[in-house]
C-alpha cells in the first residue's frame, strides 16, 4: 500500500505502513510532531484534533481514531503548521493569548485546531464547534471570547488551499489485504475476494478496537473514497443515501426534509466524530444504541445490500436480527439506505446524560400520520430499549385507525410492556427507560398540539 498526502504543506509518500496505524501515533512517534496531544485515545476529548482538507473542504477530525489510509489524497494541518513560516501566530492563536484562553494548555492545541477550522469555514456556533473539545481548567467563556474575536478575519496565506495529491486509484491501493477503495464496484470485488474482510468507513468504532482492544483487524478496505457511495440522491419518490455519507453530510441534507432528524444528529458525538462517522457504519455496526437507525426505521427506510453484482433491498428493521447479529452474508456490504419521500411528521427524542457528545440511554423516533383527526399510520422505533433497534409494533397497532386524542394515547399505555423489556445498565434503569418511552409518546402528541417541550425552547 502506498499513501500520498500533504502534511503541513509538505508532500508525504508512505509505503509499507500498517493500515491500522493512527494518525496520532504517526505524528507523535514517527514525525516527532508532539503538539497534537493524546488525551483519551478514543475520540472523546478532542486533544488530538487536526484539520483535514479533501475535495469537499476542511474539517476537524480526531487524529487518535483516524487510520493512516483515510488520509490518502488529503491535506493534514497540525498545530505545528498553523502559525506562519515567519512565526506569526494564526488569528485564533493570537486571540487565545489575548483572551486568556489557556491555563494548563493540554487541551489548547486541539481547541485551537477546532477553532482554526471553524475560522476557515465561517462556522460561528462555538458551542457546537467545541462540544468535542474537553477543557478542564480554563473554562469555556474565555475560549469562546477568543473565537469570537478571531472570527471573520482572513485565513492566513500559508493556509490557502493548494492542489491535493493525485488520489487516482492505483492497483496497490484498491486490491490486496489493505485497500483504499474508490467505487462501489471495486468494493464489491474486494469483498468477494475477502469475504471475512473488515470494511472501514470513518473508523469511529473500528479505531477504538485498535486503540483500546489492540485488535489485529486483518484484511481491511477503506470506503471513504468511494465517490458513488458518498452521494445523496433526491428524487420525488425517495432519498438515497450512500453508505459512505458522513453524519455531517446527512445532517445537512435532512434539514429541508426531516429537520428533527437533523437536530438529533447534531447531537451525535461531536463535530470531529460526525465529520468521520458514516451512515453505513452506524447501521452495519448493529449497535442497539446507534442514533440513526431508529429514525430511519420510523421513516420506513430500506437498506440496499450488495454482494458482487447482486443487490437486495430489505426493510431496515429486518437487518437487525439479534444483539450482535445482522442479516449480512459474507462478502456482502451496505451500499445505501433509501428513505421514501413523505410528509414530515418525524420527531426524534435522544435521551442522554449530557446534551452533546454522549451515547443515548434511549432514543425514540415517532412518525405518526394523521388525517381528519384519525391516525392513518404509525411508525415508532427505539434505540436503547432492546438488543437491537426495534419498532414498537404493539403501540403502533394501538394507535392506528384511532382518533388522535388523549384517550387513544392513554389506551396505548399497556402496549409498551408488550413491545419492550429493556435492561438496566449504567446509562439508565429498565423502569426509567420504559417510563421515558411512554412519556415520549405523550410529548409527541402534545408537541403536535403546539406545546413547547424542547430544552432549548423552554430555557430562560
Ligand atoms: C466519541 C464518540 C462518540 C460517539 N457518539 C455517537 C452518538 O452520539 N451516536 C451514535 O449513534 N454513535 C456514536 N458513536 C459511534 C460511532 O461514531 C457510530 O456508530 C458511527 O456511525 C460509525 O460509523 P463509522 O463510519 O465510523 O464506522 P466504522 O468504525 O468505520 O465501522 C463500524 C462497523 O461498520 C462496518 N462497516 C462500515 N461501513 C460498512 C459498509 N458500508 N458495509 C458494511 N459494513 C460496514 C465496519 O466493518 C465495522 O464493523 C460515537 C463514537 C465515538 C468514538
Ligand atoms: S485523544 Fe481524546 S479525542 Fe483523540
Ligand atoms: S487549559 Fe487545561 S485542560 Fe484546558
Amino acid at each position: 500500500m502506498k499513501l500520498s498526502f500533504l502534511l503541513n504543506g509538505d508532500r508525504v509518500e508512505l509505503e509499507r505502513i500498517s493500515p491500522q496505524m493512527t494518525l496520532l501515533d504517526y505524528l507523535r512517534i514517527d514525525r516527532g510532531l508532539t503538539g497534537t496531544k493524546e488525551g483519551c485515545n478514543e475520540g472523546d476529548c478532542g486533544a488530538c484534533t487536526v484539520m483535514v482538507r479533501d475535495g469537499t473542504g476542511r474539517k476537524a477530525l480526531n487524529a487518535c481514531i483516524l487510520l493512516m489510509p483515510q488520509l490518502h489524497g488529503k491535506e493534514v494541518t497540525t498545530v505545528e503548521g498553523l502559525s506562519a513560516p515567519d512565526g506569526a501566530l494564526h488569528p485564533v492563536q493570537q486571540a487565545m493569548v489575548d483572551h486568556h484562553g489557556s491555563q494548563c494548555g493540554f487541551c489548547t492545541p486541539g481547541i485551537v485546531m477546532s477553532l482554526a477550522t471553524a475560522h476557515a469555514t465561517g462556522e460561528k456556533d462555538y458551542d457546537s464547534v467545541l462540544a468535542g473539545n474537553l477543557c478542564r481548567c480554563t473554562g469555556y467563556a474565555p475560549i469562546i471570547r477568543a473565537a469570537q474575536a478571531a472570527a471573520g478575519g482572513d485565513v492566513p496565506g500559508h493556509l490557502a488551499p493548494v492542489d491535493l495529491p493525485d488520489s487516482a486509484a492505483e492497483d496497490d491501493l484498491t486490491g490486496g489485504a489493505a485497500a483504499v477503495i474508490d467505487s462501489a464496484d471495486a468494493l464489491a470485488d474486494w469483498c468477494l475476494a475477502h469475504p471475512d474482510g473488515r470494511l472501514i468507513g470513518g473508523a469511529t468504532d473500528v479505531g477504538l478496537w485498535v486503540t483500546k482492544r489492540l485488535d489485529d483487524l486483518g484484511p481491511v478496505a477503506f470506503v471513504g473514497r468511494a465517490g458513488d457511495m458518498r452521494q445523496i440522491t433526491m428524487t420525488p419518490q425517495c432519498t438515497k443515501i450512500g453508505a459512505a455519507v458522513t453524519i455531517t453530510e446527512l445532517t445537512r441534507a435532512m434539514i429541508p426534509l426531516h429537520p428533527d432528524l437533523s437536530a438529533m444528529l447534531s447531537r451525535f458525538g461531536s463535530v470531529q466524530v460526525r465529520n468521520a462517522a458514516t451512515i453505513g457504519g452506524n447501521i452495519a455496526n448493529g449497535s442497539p444504541i446507534g442514533d440513526a437507525p431508529p429514525a430511519l426505521i420510523a421513516l420506513g427506510a430500506t437498506l440496499q445490500l450488495r454482494r458482487g453484482a447482486e443487490r437486495r433491498t430489505i426493510p431496515l428493521e429486518d437487518f437487525f436480527l439479534d444483539y450482535g447479529k445482522q442479516d449480512r452474508a459474507p462478502g456482502e456490504f451496505v451500499e445505501a439506505v433509501i428513505v421514501p419521500r413523505q410528509p414530515d411528521r418525524l420527531a426524534c427524542y435522544k435521551i442522554s446524560k449530557r446534551f452533546d457528545q454522549d451515547i443515548s440511554a434511549l432514543c425514540g423516533c415517532f412518525n405518526v400520520q394523521v388525517s381528519e383527526g384519525r391516525v392513518t399510520s404509525a411508525r415508532i422505533a427505539f434505540g436503547g430499549m432492546a438488543g437491537i433497534p426495534k419498532r414498537a409494533a404493539a403501540v403502533e397497532a394501538a394507535l392506528t385507525g384511532k382518533p388522535w386524542n388523549d384517550e387513544t394515547i392513554a389506551a396505548a399505555w399497556g402496549a409498551w410492556d408488550q413491545d419492550f423489556n429493556p435492561m438496566s445498565d449504567m446509562r439508565a434503569s429498565a423502569a426509567y427507560r420504559l417510563e421515558t418511552a411512554r412519556n415520549m409518546l405523550v410529548r409527541y402528541y402534545l408537541e403536535d398540539l403546539g406545546a413547547k417541550t424542547r430544552v432549548r425552547e423552554v430555557s430562560a
